[in-house]
């Protein structure tokens, strides 16, 4: 029944009632005798006590949903308010969990094209700086070089310090080509990419080790690209923030999918607020129906956790 319809009838049983004593045996004395007044009192109380019952339990679903709703986070879909209470109420949950229906679709869509557009122009500017920059620095490599061979002697020291800067640049050009777009991944397959990954984060303060074990079930080329750049962007978060000197990836088989397990001995986590960088995995997570999790390590430090679903369709 329709809270309209509690409180209407509830109120109009009681008003009929008094009034129908009125009109039948009872009578009301001027002034009022103590035994009418305690008629008159404990009528309006039980009238009042039953509106305030009637009220409150078909208000509480209402604050439910309201907490469901300021708790509601699209990055961490699946999550619906229950349907209950009278119609009024139960009509509200129910539009409110098909607005949430409609908005994690469409924001799926939306990620989807934007982290596809983000990969495009990733590649188009590894290409750009490959081919335009890369080029022009190495004719100017080769330049130095004819001018070095004909340098008087006391400028070839000057020549071969521009050698140098330039080879320097051209190395630095191609480490960004290809940390911008994951060419070992097309070429070699996400496990050599994983290692060349942990690799390149190792430096001398951080030791990055890898541990790529079992028979991986084939991924699809999104999920590969989704698990590596959650990998890349694990291991930037270790260099970064954590303080770390030690940091590992591993990859293993489950019954079901994959997971990656990005860990590090720094710091840990905190109370910090989530940035771009872990936004963008728990949307890239979610364009392949993957699980992630952030939380502290067992010992210190911080453990992200990808899960990756495969399906049958993609063995
Ligand atoms: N491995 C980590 N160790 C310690 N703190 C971390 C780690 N990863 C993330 N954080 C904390 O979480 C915050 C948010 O990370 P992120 O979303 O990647 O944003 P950003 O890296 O741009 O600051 C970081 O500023 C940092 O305080
Ligand atoms: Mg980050």
């Amino acid at each position: 029944m329709s809270l309209f319809w509690r409180i209407f009838s509830l109120n109009a049983t009681g008003l009929i009632a008094a009034a129908a004593l009125l009109l039948g045996p009872v009578t009301v004395s001027t002034p009022v005798l103590p035994a009418e007044a305690l008629v008159v009192v404990v009528g309006l109380a039980t009238l009042l006590a039953g509106n305030a019952i009637v009220l409150r339990l078909g208000l509480a679903p209402l604050r439910r949903l309201g907490r469901a709703m300021a708790t509601a986070d699209l990055l961490r879909p699946g999550a619906r308010a229950v349907v209950a209470g009278p119609a009024e109420a139960a009509e509200l949950i129910t539009t409110y969990n098909a607005m949430l229906d409609r908005l994690e679709s469409e924001r799926a869509a939306g990620t989807a094209r934007a982290l596809l557009a983000q990969e495009r122009e990733r590649q188009r500017i590894a290409r750009e700086l490959h081919d335009e920059v890369g080029q022009t620095l190495t004719a100017v490599l080769l330049q130095l070089k004819r001018v070095a061979d004909r340098a008087p002697e006391e400028l070839r020291g000057e020549v071969g310090q521009a050698q140098e800067a330039t080879r320097a640049g051209l190395d630095e050009i191609r480490r960004i080509a290809r940390r911008l777009r994951p060419g070992v991944l097309e070429e070699l397959g996400l496990v050599s990419a994983l290692r060349s990954l942990a690799a390149e984060f190792t430096t001398h303060g951080l030791t990055v080790r890898h541990h790529i074990t079992g028979d991986l079930p084939p991924l699809t080329e999104q999920s590969e690209l989704v698990v590596y750049r959650v990998a890349q962007e694990g291991l930037t978060n270790t260099a970064r923030h954590a303080g770390a000197d030690r940091a590992e990836v591993r990859l293993r088989p489950l019954a079901d999918g994959v997971e990656l397990l990005v860990r590090d001995n720094g710091k840990g986590l905190g109370t910090a607020p989530e940035g771009a960088g872990i936004r963008g995995m728990r949307e890239r997570a979610l364009l392949i129906a993957a699980d992630l999790s952030l939380e502290a390590g067992h010992h210190d430090g911080t453990e992200v956790r990808l899960r990756v679903p495969v399906t049958a369709g993609d063995r």
